[in-house]
């Protein structure tokens, strides 16, 4: 949990870039996942399974997200699934059955596994009945959002920030200013093609303030090498600025054009985290995860170095 101790002394004030920042914020409690994309570049495996139910090591991919929302102290989560994908709010419900049967096993280990993915948060969900964006998914999640700064993790991106999760980074920063916070990363200049890139004035340590964004700049035109990641704290202004954004980039309505709207009104933050990032929405990027979580776990670490060594030996 977040604990008013983590977050760092001083105040708004301090820099004279962030003075109109409206300052300390309580706490981020809610926090929204949108799941209800295609999953077309991992086709056939997300054809009846959700891309976001797909497993890296012993989970499925979305759960390491909610995991680091309940470390981070979030407490409500808000799914926004689409036709198909109800093994998502499946996965995060009790299960009575499967409960009953394990218990009369004796299998305390797997009990506790099932019981435990139960009570890591509230969980409500919302469907999109159409792909039309992240943006629209983001804005479908309103009504259960309220009126409260929340959080947006994009399940596909697994964040290991080792003892101190991205998403508690970001909420620290907010907690101080009490503007909208995303998350970047510092990508060489060859891949800002694939990304939102931002134009910044740096502030401290890894904090920027936003000037502007663009998706996807063209080859050697980007304004920096800071590329948009999959967590964002917003301030429930964003559902204004996103119900007026008109469909951008392949007829989607696009979060980033929703924040761009927003940075005509009010502050937004860029935090460069401390972590490790998995881009679990391609398949390079989930085989990734798959073998360095692997590593990473006690558990599976010695038998996953005998089986690469293995591996590498017979491919040579
Ligand atoms: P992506 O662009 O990575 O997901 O969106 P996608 O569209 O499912 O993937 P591809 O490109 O076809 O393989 C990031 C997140 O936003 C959600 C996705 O489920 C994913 O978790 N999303 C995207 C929605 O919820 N609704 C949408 O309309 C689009």
């Amino acid at each position: 949990m977040v604990t008013d101790a983590s977050i760092p002394a001083g105040s708004a004030t301090d820099d004279p870039e962030l003075a109109d920042c409206p300052g300390a914020f309580p706490r981020i409690r809610v926090a929204v996942f949108p799941a209800a994309g295609l999953g077309t570049r991992m086709l056939p495996a997300s054809k009846a399974i959700p891309k976001e139910m797909l497993t890296v090591v012993d989970r499925p991919v979305i759960q390491y997200g909610v995991e680091e929302a309940a470390t981070s102290g979030i407490e409500r989560v808000v799914l926004v699934t689409a036709s198909g994908k109800e093994s998502i709010e499946d996965h995060f419900d009790a299960s009575r059955d499967l409960e009953a049967l394990l218990e009369a096993k004796g299998n305390h280990a797997g009990l506790a596994a099932v019981r435990r993915v139960a009570s890591l948060v509230t969980v409500a969900a919302v469907r999109q009945p159409r792909a039309l964006g992240l943006g629209h998914a983001v804005l479908l999640a309103e009504p259960l959002v309220g009126r409260e700064p929340f959080a947006v993790f994009l399940p596909d991106d697994i964040m290991d920030g080792g003892s101190d999760p991205v998403m508690a980074q970001l909420t620290r920063v907010h907690a101080r200013h009490g503007c909208s916070v995303i998350a970047v990363e510092r990508v060489p200049d060859q891949e800002t093609p694939r990304y939102g890139i931002l134009d910044v004035t740096p502030v401290r340590d890894g904090l920027h303030r936003v000037r502007e964004m663009v998706e996807k700049p063209a080859p050697g035109t980007a304004p920096s090498n800071l590329a948009i990641m999959g967590r964002y704290v917003l301030t429930p202004s964003v559902f204004e600025a996103l119900r007026s954004t008109k469909a951008g980039a392949g007829g989607e309505i696009q979060l980033t054009d929703g924040i761009r709207a927003l940075l005509k009104t009010e502050p937004v933050l860029a935090l460069e985290y401390v972590g490790r990032r998995y881009d679990c929405g391609s398949r390079i990027g989930f085989l990734r995860a798959n073998v360095e979580l692997a590593l990473a776990d006690p558990e599976t670490s010695v038998a996953t170095k005998e089986m690469l060594q293995d591996a590498l030996r017979r491919a040579m």
